[in-house]
């Protein structure tokens, strides 16, 4: 059932304020603990966390690493599971290995939870499916309570990821003593304040829908981010050529003047995540080196970037202000919204698209 919508990417995609508030709602209580399911994890006993999977939950695996870093002080590997498995890495000891995963039957996450299985000291999951391979074979289980995700383009179970995500470096940032409560308090705070504010971001939709139809045009499109930016304009790269078949490429903005700026013409827009954050003076420099070279900057930022910078850009999508640490989560309804519009402006099949199959169960 589409609920109105034309696709299932649609309303999927709109269930995402309350998605994220379910999600919240099963591990954070009334009086602000947060509350992960059995066994309890101590991550006083971990020096290092290695992540692995596929795809949109890798890149929410990458979004992690920043947190996990800057905030609980924990240093991550991340890696795609296909990679990892056949490398077959040494595991140090003291260590955690996390697997995310919507459907929990992907075949090289799977395996590669297998070679960590005996050599890790836990075996975390994050998956939407709670009955699946990789929930069965985990020490312990972090549901993301996404509901059942049809569309094959992954969009609410990759908030959802994130959110779940983000407890969890809480949690390991409190257990490290990296945190102090009046911190912590905030961050939950900023959290149930992000329903209301992806709410808002799903109401930009016709500067959306407008972005799209130039991108629809375009063979290239370059997308650029950076710190936390950097993972969402991979996924909102890969978004966009699995429903639209264009072909679309992401740099961290600081690698581009070491080879793709070679590709910047009139003719390929780039699509720039840039919230108003520490890094913006620095992408925006990046895009001046764009638009020097007739390069179609859209810009993605909230209300005090486009007013610094707006004027400048080919085009501009305003987010609404959130915390700095939770711009993944927010700004993946850009990301996702861009590939979506794009898509049914070319008139490809949004939730079926060719090639590809909702579960890779197969290597
Ligand atoms: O079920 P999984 O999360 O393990 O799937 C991983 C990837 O196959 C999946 O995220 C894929 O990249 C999506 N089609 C992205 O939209």
């Amino acid at each position: 059932d589409k609920a109105g919508h034309k696709h299932f990417m649609a309303k999927e995609i709109a269930e995402q304020p309350a998605v994220i508030a379910q999600a919240l709602g099963h591990y954070v209580t009334s009086d602000g603990q947060i509350n992960l399911p059995k066994p309890d994890i101590d991550f006083t006993a971990i020096d290092r966390l290695t992540m692995v999977a596929c795809g949109t939950a890798y890149y929410a695996c990458l979004t992690a690493k920043y947190w996990f870093e800057q905030i609980a002080r924990i240093p991550v590997e991340v890696d795609v599971a296909s990679e990892f498995r056949y490398r077959e890495p040494p595991i140090p000891a003291r260590s955690a290995a996390l697997f995310v995963s919507q459907s929990g039957e992907t075949a090289d996450t799977l395996a590669a939870l297998r070679y960590c299985a005996g050599k890790s000291d836990t075996i975390l999951s994050v998956i939407n499916v709670p009955e699946s391979s990789i929930a069965r074979e985990s020490d312990l289980v972090l549901p993301i309570h996404a509901g059942v995700e049809v569309g094959v383009a992954s969009t609410k179970a990759f908030t959802c990821q994130l959110t779940v995500l983000f407890l969890l470096v809480l949690r390991a940032a409190q257990d490290r003593g990296e945190i102090d409560a009046d911190t912590l308090a905030q961050h939950l705070s900023d959290l149930r304040d992000l329903p209301n504010i992806v709410s808002t971001a799903l109401g930009a939709n016709a500067e959306m829908h407008q972005a799209a139809i130039k991108l629809a045009e375009a063979r290239d499109v370059l997308f650029l981010g950076r710190g936390l930016m950097y993972p969402l304009a991979l996924e909102g790269a890969l978004k966009l050529k699995e429903i639209s078949y264009i072909h679309a490429e992401a740099y961290a903005a600081g690698e581009l003047k070491h080879g793709p700026i070679a590709l910047i013409d009139k003719h390929v827009p780039v699509v720039v995540m840039a919230p108003r954050d520490a890094l913006f003076e620095k992408t925006v420099s990046n895009m001046q080196e764009v638009m020097a070279r007739k390069g179609r900057v859209i810009l993605v930022s909230d209300a005090t970037g486009i007013a610094e910078f707006g004027q400048e850009a080919f085009a501009t999508i305003e987010m609404p202000q959130v915390s700095s640490v939770l711009t993944p989560i927010l700004y993946a309804i850009p990301a996702q919204l861009l590939a979506y519009h794009t898509a049914v402006a070319k008139g490809t099949d949004v939730d079926q698209p060719r090639n590809l199959a909702k579960s890779v169960t197969v290597e």
